[in-house]
């Protein structure tokens, strides 16, 4: 139930996220392939999960530099957005609806997990940290990507601000219990991250994915993106 409410919002929010990257969109695909490229193995052909993929922008960049990438989203209608984008931009990934707090992959089929703006919206982020150890092969990684959207003196998110009314709607029951909804910093990601079976945790702050943003003048620029690597370990 609580599952068919957090989707009712993202298949809301679809539609004005979608407008907020239609304009950068390919801009943005070459500036995250210029962001992934230096964490990842040179010359391998990785097979990858985005988790919480939305439009897809971290899959199609993950897809257009040879990998093999399935884009997974609760929502049916960011799904939509994400196949359209594929097809307008002309890059091979696949997209399908799943749940990052049960995901339904055989153990040790991915290389690389990636989420972006996911984590801190999930009721359980250990149950969806879990299953991504289980189903990396050894050797895997995880990256994940996020902001501090909310503090305890932030109740709103900048980029969420406008459409804020229907989001405590539709997360009235769990906001209050989002272990990641408030302060989520990269700390306290790389701790939870390294509960669960990761090592060798690296993290920056994304300055030049907040830069470009910038240039496109978009609400989301007061915060400060970061990126968090680990491996599974072994
Ligand atoms: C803030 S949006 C980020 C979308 C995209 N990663 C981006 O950065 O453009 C959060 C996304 O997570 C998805 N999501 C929320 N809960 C999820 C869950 N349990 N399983 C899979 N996706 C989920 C939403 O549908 C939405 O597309």
């Amino acid at each position: 139930m609580i599952k068919d409410k957090i989707a009712d919002y993202w298949n809301w929010r679809s539609t004005s996220y979608h407008q907020e990257y239609m304009s950068r969109i390919t801009d943005e695909i070459e500036l995250w392939e210029q962001i992934l490229t230096p964490i990842l193995p040179e010359g391998k052909h990785l097979n990858v999960i985005e988790v919480g993929t939305g439009p897809g922008i971290l899959a199609l960049a993950l897809a257009k530099m040879g990998h093999n990438v399935t884009g997974i989203d609760l929502s049916p209608e960011m799904i939509k957005k994400a196949q359209n984008n594929a097809e307008k931009i002309g890059i091979n990934a696949s997209f399908r609806e799943g749940d990052a707090e049960n995901l339904d992959l055989a153990a040790g089929s991915a290389d690389l997990i990636v989420s972006k703006y996911l984590m801190w919206t999930l009721p359980h982020p250990d149950i969806f940290l879990d299953g991504a150890n289980r189903i990396l092969a050894p050797g895997g990684r995880i990256i994940a990507v996020d902001g501090v959207w909310y503090t305890d003196t932030q109740e709103q998110a900048p980029a969420e601000k406008p459409y804020s009314a229907f989001f405590d709607e539709c997360y009235e029951e769990v906001r209050p219990n989002l272990p990641l909804g408030k302060d989520n910093t990269p700390d306290k990601v790389v701790s939870l991250i390294a509960d669960h079976g990761f090592s060798d945790s690296t993290w920056r702050y994304l300055d030049d994915y907040q830069s470009f943003l910038k240039t496109f003048d978009t609400n989301e620029t007061t915060v400060t993106p970061y990126l968090v690597s680990a491996k599974k370990s072994c």
